[in-house]
């Protein structure tokens, strides 16, 4: 068989921005600048990178952007206050709360307090309810990009079976709702698999697209996937080597065994990662356009 089709996140993410200019542009116009807040506690070095690469894109495209950095130990009532000043803030249309938290603060009670209304990420309760329901306000980034991916290179998802492996409320849980919603960019069949499943095989061999979101480098091999199969790869993993960084990133899947197996698979670095932040760009700049509407009326 011929190699696996790229399924490039990072040039869907370009034409993304372009596509978002005439937006931003007449957001400036009414005098609004799409703004967000980020909140990062601790320093968990995965999430530094993660937040580096979301406001260096946010620089990049002249949007204004603010990290606010507590340290591991801050109290849950500093984080609070905080978040309770930036619902109350117009210049914040979006607030980004970065996972992990340490473990003595309870993320529920964190993420209940950023106004839904604000909540880029789409982790509120309330937003993962109605995501649940079919009537999203805001869509988690990953999984949006992810559904961008196969809108982009029509991968018409009715009548498939998509096999989810990973159940986090960030990724592969909205990932499940959202592909087996019935309307027109959804209607699979998902399965969803994580690490109690004792025979993962047994269901992804099954499966016409897999998506990989558990964070084990290169776990999906070729006895995991059937011939034809459409790959994707939600891994961001550090993994040793003997370059000058002294690590490489590396995916959930081991490319090099599936690439002659898949008929189309997406790339990491530049494939799930680039449509993570171009959609938090685009819920972003939503967020202004719905408070520019809330305050017309
Ligand atoms: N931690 C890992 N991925 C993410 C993400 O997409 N958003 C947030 N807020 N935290 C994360």
């Amino acid at each position: 068989m011929s190699p696996a089709r790229i399924l490039s996140g990072k040039s869907l993410s370009n034409s993304i921005y372009v596509s978002l200019e005439s937006r931003i542009h007449t957001l400036r116009q009414k005098g609004v600048e799409p703004g967000l807040a980020v909140v990062m506690v601790g320093d968990d070095p995965a999430s530094q990178v993660y937040v580096r690469s979301k406001t260096r894109k946010f620089k990049e495209l002249q949007l204004f952007s603010e990290t606010f950095n507590f340290s591991a130990d801050t109290p849950e009532n500093d984080i609070l206050d905080l978040i309770a000043r930036l619902n109350s803030k117009d210049n914040y249309h979006g607030i980004l709360i970065q996972l992990p938290l340490p473990d003595h603060i309870n993320s529920l009670r964190i993420l209940e307090s950023v106004d839904p209304k604000k909540d880029v990420d789409g982790f509120h309760p309330a937003n993962l309810g109605r995501l649940a329901m079919g009537i999203p306000r805001f869509i988690p980034c990953t999984p949006k990009g992810i559904m961008r991916i196969f809108e982009h290179y029509q991968i018409t998802l009715a009548e498939k079976h998509i096999v989810v492996i990973g159940r986090s409320n960030i990724v592969g849980r909205p990932l499940s709702i959202l592909t087996s919603l019935k309307n027109k960019n959804g209607n699979a069949t998902t399965t969803l698999c994580h690490s109690q499943t004792p025979d993962i095989p047994k269901f992804s061999l099954e499966a016409d697209i897999v998506i990989a979101a558990i964070g084990v480098p290169n776990f999906i091999d070729e006895s995991f996937i059937k011939p034809g199969a459409i790959l994707i790869d939600v891994g961001i993993n550090r993994v040793k080597d003997r370059s000058e960084k002294g690590y490489k990133i590396v995916g959930d899947i081991h490319k090099k065994r599936v690439e002659l197996i898949a008929s189309h698979i997406t790339p990491v670095p530049g494939g799930v990662g680039p449509m993570t932040i171009a959609m938090l760009v685009e819920n972003t700049v939503e967020a202004a356009e719905k408070s520019v509407k809330r305050s017309e009326q």
